[in-house]
């Protein structure tokens, strides 16, 4: 006799010809016509007259690696000081991922958090979008192994190369997906794995970046999860939480400001290549500093004209966390209060595209940020490429 559960007999088993059950349809895809008259639709994102959210955040999830960098280390590899760092960044430590630890392990951590909070598995997903310029490889994206390691079914799985606007730009693909009809369920995850893209001799960089993963479940906004996951009927609110008004942009004539040069088809990764640093992070700072201040007020003053608000309708402001200074000027130029900002950069650095969905994903497990609050998020990164949304949560 053996405990060993006794294997199924192989009849029980699907033929391997037959194809997959369909998965049963929660939620019906609106009509276009339904769709066009219930918004006005813009080139740059959603122009509306008032709040109509299509999609909404059902869940969020974040995953920092075990390691952290201290500016204290810091001093002992390049020539800087936890003083300059602290004063002109805000950053005190930042984690980095374990040797063997890929983008692809980190983004299936944040993932499955997020599923958990929104009370799905990956057989619900119906579109995997993952910002992210640092991917387990340079092909196939870090989307692709993402969906393998979470086991979800054939669904499209894609990257953004937005850098740091990664996850905006994930956000506002995924709401329209959703408004169409073609997804109900999309995950969007910024991740980023920049400890192996930095030259750790390069004081003006290593010192900014750390490792991470953040992650969002978006579903159609009327689109009622009850605890256990299972859909329940529309709950009838005066103010359906969704995404209000989301707008992303680039500038091209600054892909010089913040790169990494080689590696690509114009500078293939050579040797000579490798040896100069330029498969690195390059940043001319101070030009990215007084665009990133410019961008992100014009961009979250658009997106919330756009959603019909006003700094005053805001509960909550998650912007990029690139430097606690450039927060700080978005805040005396948008005339926010700063303790209305959530920050993390002091724990966590420039995490790039991963930086919103930790910060939304910490301020939502700590309750700052509650049901029906009103965010704004707002990033800026390498492109130039920005964006900003205005979500009820
Ligand atoms: N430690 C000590 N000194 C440093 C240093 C470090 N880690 N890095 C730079 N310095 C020095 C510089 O060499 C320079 O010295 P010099 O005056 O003798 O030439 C001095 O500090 C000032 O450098 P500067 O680049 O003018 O500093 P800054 O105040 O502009 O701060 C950044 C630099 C990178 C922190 C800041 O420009 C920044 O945050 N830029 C935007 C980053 C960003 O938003 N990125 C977008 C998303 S990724």
């Amino acid at each position: 006799m053996t405990d060993r559960p006794a294997e199924k007999p192989a009849a029980e088993k699907p033929p391997a010809d037959k194809p997959p059950a369909e998965k049963p349809a929660r939620y019906p895809g609106r009509a276009p016509d339904e769709l066009a008259a219930s918004r006005l639709v813009g080139s740059a994102g959603h122009r509306r007259p008032m709040p109509c959210p299509r999609s909404r955040i059902l869940g969020t999830g974040g995953y920092a690696p075990e390691r952290v960098l201290t500016n204290q280390e810091l001093e002992r590899l390049v020539d800087t000081t936890d003083e300059w760092i602290t004063t002109r960044t805000g950053i005190k430590r930042r984690h980095i991922a374990a040797d063997g630890e890929t983008s692809s392990d980190m983004a299936a951590a944040a993932a499955r958090q997020a599923l958990a909070a929104a009370g799905l598995t990956a057989a619900d997903l119906d579109l995997i979008i993952v910002g992210t310029i640092s991917p387990d490889h340079p092909v196939p994206g870090c989307a692709v192994h993402l969906q393998r390691k979470l086991g979800a079914h054939d669904i499209p799985a894609f990257d953004i190369a937005a850098a740091c606007a990664g996850f905006i730009y994930g956000l506002n693909i995924a709401d329209q997906f959703v408004a169409t009809g073609a997804a109900r369920c999309v995950l969007v995850v910024g991740v980023e794995l920049l400890s192996a893209k930095l030259n750790w001799e390069d004081r003006t960089t290593c010192v900014l970046f750390g490792d991470g993963a953040g992650a969002a479940i978006l579903g159609p906004a009327d689109w009622r999860l009850q605890p256990s996951g299972r859909e329940g009927p529309p709950a009838a609110v005066d103010q359906p939480a969704g995404i209000l008004s989301s707008m992303i942009f680039t500038d091209g004539s600054q892909t010089g400001a913040l790169q990494i040069p080689a590696g690509g088809s114009a500078d293939p990764p050579t040797l000579e290549a490798l040896k100069e640093g330029r498969l690195k992070v390059h940043m001319h700072g101070k030009d990215v500093f007084r665009t990133a201040v410019r961008n992100l007020v014009a961009s979250s003053a658009q997106t919330l004209k756009a959603a019909g608000l006003t700094t005053k309708n805001l509960d909550w402001i998650v912007a990029h966390q690139a430097n606690l200074r450039i927060i700080k000027g978005v805040a005396t130029r948008l005339r926010y209060p700063l303790e209305k900002f959530v920050i993390n950069i002091d724990r966590f650095g420039n995490t790039s595209s991963a930086s919103i969905p930790i910060a939304l994903d910490e301020a939502v497990r700590d309750g700052r940020i509650q049901p029906g609050h009103t965010v704004l998020m707002c990033a800026l990164g390498a492109g130039i490429s920005w964006g900003a949304a205005v979500v009820r949560m």
